[in-house]
C-alpha cells in the first residue's frame, strides 16, 4: 500500500508516521517539506506520490486564533482538503481526513451521531466543517472520521497543560460545563491504521462501499473537570503536584475568542458496526497513556 500522510509533525501524525509504518510505503510530510498554503504545490506533491491512500491529519487547529484568521483556516481546513479530494478522485485513491465534534453547537443533551444537524460556533469548526462539505462534493472515496478532545503526552494538549499547571498552582479552576470524548491520539492512529490494514485483505469495493462521514472519539463522555481530576489521579509523579484543590468553573468564566460547544459527546456506533472495532472508554485510554509518562524526568 502506498500512503501519503499529511501533518506528520501534530499530535495525531506522529502517531500515524509510526502505526502506518507496516502497511507499506508510507510517504510522511510536514509543514518543513510541503506548505499546505500551496494548493498548487499539494497537488504536484499527490501527482508526483501517487497514493493509493491520503491520510490527512493536518489542520489549522489553533480554535482562538482562527477568529482572526479566518482566511488562513479557510485555506487550511477546507481549501487543501478540496484539493486532496479532487487528487484522490483523479488517482482513484482512498483519501482519510480528520474532522471535529466542533461542527456541532453543543445543545443536543445526548450524544451526536452523524446524522445530527451541524451548526458551529467558531470559525475554526466551520472551516473543518466546510472541509467536510468539499471532500464530500467531489465524489472521491473518502473517510471524515470526527474526532474530539484529541491528546498526547507530547505536545500542547489538554492533558500536558494539566499536569503543568498542577506543578506550578495550588488551585487550578477547570470548566465543568464543557462535556466531550477525549481521544488519546495513540489510539486513533491505532483504529485508523487497523481499518487501513483490513482493506489489504478484502474486497476491492472495501471503501467505496464503507465512504461517508464517521464519528471516532474515546467512548464515553466526561466533563473537563473530571477529566482533569483523572489526569491528577494517574499522574505517576504526584510528588511533583503543587495542586491542593480542584475547582469547577463554568465556560463564561474563562472568555476565549472562539465560542466553544458545550456538550459534545460523540456516539461512535456507526464506525464500530461499520468496520467491526471496538472503542475503547476514553479513561482506559487515559490510563494506557498516562503509563507512559516518563518517572524519571531526567537532567
Ligand atoms: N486537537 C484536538 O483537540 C482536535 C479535536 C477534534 C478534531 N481534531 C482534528 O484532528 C486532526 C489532528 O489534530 P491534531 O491535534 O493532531 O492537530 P495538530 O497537532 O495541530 O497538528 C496539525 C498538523 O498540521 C500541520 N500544519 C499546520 N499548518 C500547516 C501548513 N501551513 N502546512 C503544512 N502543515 C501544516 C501542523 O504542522 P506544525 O507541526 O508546524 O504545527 C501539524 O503537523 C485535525 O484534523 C483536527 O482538526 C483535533
Amino acid at each position: 500500500m502506498r500512503i501519503l500522510l499529511l501533518g506528520r509533525t501534530g499530535q495525531l501524525g506522529w502517531e500515524l508516521e509510526r502505526t502506518l509504518a507496516p502497511l507499506g510505503e508510507v510517504y510522511a510530510l510536514g509543514p518543513q517539506e510541503l506548505n499546505l498554503t500551496d494548493l498548487d504545490a499539494l497537488a504536484r506533491q499527490i501527482r508526483e506520490v501517487r497514493p493509493q491512500v491520503i491520510v490527512n491529519a493536518s489542520a489549522y487547529t489553533a480554535v482562538d486564533r482562527a477568529e482572526g484568521q479566518a482566511d488562513l483556516a479557510m485555506l487550511l481546513n477546507a481549501q487543501a482538503p478540496a484539493v486532496m479530494a479532487k487528487s484522490a478522485r483523479e488517482l482513484n485513491a482512498v483519501l482519510i481526513h480528520f474532522s471535529t465534534d466542533y461542527v456541532f453547537d453543543g445543545e443536543k443533551k445526548s450524544a451526536y451521531t452523524e446524522d445530527d444537524i451541524t451548526n458551529p460556533l467558531s470559525v475554526y469548526g466551520q472551516s473543518k466543517l466546510k472541509g467536510e462539505q468539499a471532500i464530500v462534493e467531489t465524489g472521491c472515496t473518502h473517510l471524515i472520521l470526527r474526532t474530539s478532545w484529541v491528546y498526547s503526552l507530547r505536545g500542547d494538549s489538554f492533558v500536558s497543560k494539566i499536569l503543568a499547571w498542577a506543578r506550578q498552582q495550588e488551585t487550578l479552576r477547570i470548566v465543568s460545563d464543557q462535556v466531550g470524548s477525549p481521544t488519546w491520539a495513540r489510539m486513533l492512529a491505532e483504529i485508523t491504521t487497523a481499518v487501513l490494514a483490513q482493506s489489504l485483505s478484502a474486497p476491492q469495493d472495501y471503501f467505496s462501499t464503507r465512504s461517508g462521514i464517521y464519528h471516532l472519539g474515546g467512548s464515553g463522555g466526561v466533563s473537563r473537570l473530571d477529566f482533569a481530576r483523572s489526569i491528577l489521579r494517574l499522574d505517576s509523579r504526584a510528588n511533583e503536584q503543587k495542586v491542593r484543590a480542584l475547582e469547577a468553573a463554568s465556560t463564561e468564566d474563562f472568555p476565549t475568542p472562539a465560542r466553544r460547544p458545550l456538550r459534545t459527546a460523540l456516539d461512535c456506533s456507526r464506525f464500530e458496526a461499520t468496520f467491526g472495532l471496538h472503542l475503547p472508554d476514553w479513561e482506559e485510554c487515559l490510563r494506557l497513556a498516562m503509563s507512559e509518562q516518563p518517572t524519571n524526568p531526567g537532567p
